[in-house]
């Protein structure tokens, strides 16, 4: 898709992200402007969020603890997230240079760049279609990804549903440590389409 801002988006993104990461983003995007027309999402919406969501993904952590420190945008969970998995703060940060560097203005894009790794309650279709887009992007090679391609075409609730099902058991199983953030998704989406399907 050419916005006539890519160029800009190209060079910041090249400069700032291994290639590996680099081609993930615009996979994510690309998935995202194919899942956008079908959930009356916009389209050019979708693949900022896509192309933004990692842009702050190869910052150290301690480069964005102290980035979100002097910003005071301290987010829920900062404090636990900061001690126990930092790097989890490249979305909170990417959402910052978005709106910074590249002058988003657009809230729902915003949004989808900041909450893609730990969701939140009450998430739009576009938050959740990012969400579900960086965990099935052509790049992701584990086991369902290619399943849950083709279920996200068909349904991005179901979608969303089996990629945070995934997601929680990846960090169980790896006895990592799960963020609250995680399970106040968890607790949103069970309570408000779980019942329904
Ligand atoms: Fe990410
Ligand atoms: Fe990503």
């Amino acid at each position: 898709m050419n916005t006539g801002i890519d160029e800009d988006m190209f060079e910041y993104l090249s400069s700032h992200l291994n290639p590996k990461r680099l081609e993930h983003s615009y996979n994510v995007a690309n998935l995202a402007v194919s899942l956008a027309e079908r959930n009356g999402v916009n389209a050019l919406n979708a693949w900022l969020a896509g192309l933004l969501h990692d842009c702050a993904k190869c910052m150290a952590d301690k480069e964005l603890i102290k980035f979100l420190k002097n910003r005071r945008k301290k987010s829920k969970y900062f404090k636990e997230i900061s001690i126990n998995s930092p790097h989890l703060l490249h979305s909170f940060a990417g959402e910052i240079i978005a709106r910074e560097h590249f002058k988003i203005k657009d809230e729902t894009v915003l949004k989808a760049i900041k909450n893609h790794t730990l969701g939140r309650e009450n998430m739009s279709i576009l938050e959740r279609l990012i969400f579900v887009a960086d965990s099935i992007s052509h790049d992701r090679k584990w086991k369902h990804a290619e399943i849950l391609r083709e279920l996200a075409k068909e349904d991005l609730n179901k979608a969303f549903f089996e990629v945070l099902v995934e997601k929680i058991a990846y960090v169980i199983r790896s006895t990592g440590w799960l963020c609250p953030q995680t399970v106040d998704t968890w607790n949103w989406y069970v309570s408000n389409f779980k019942k329904d399907s």
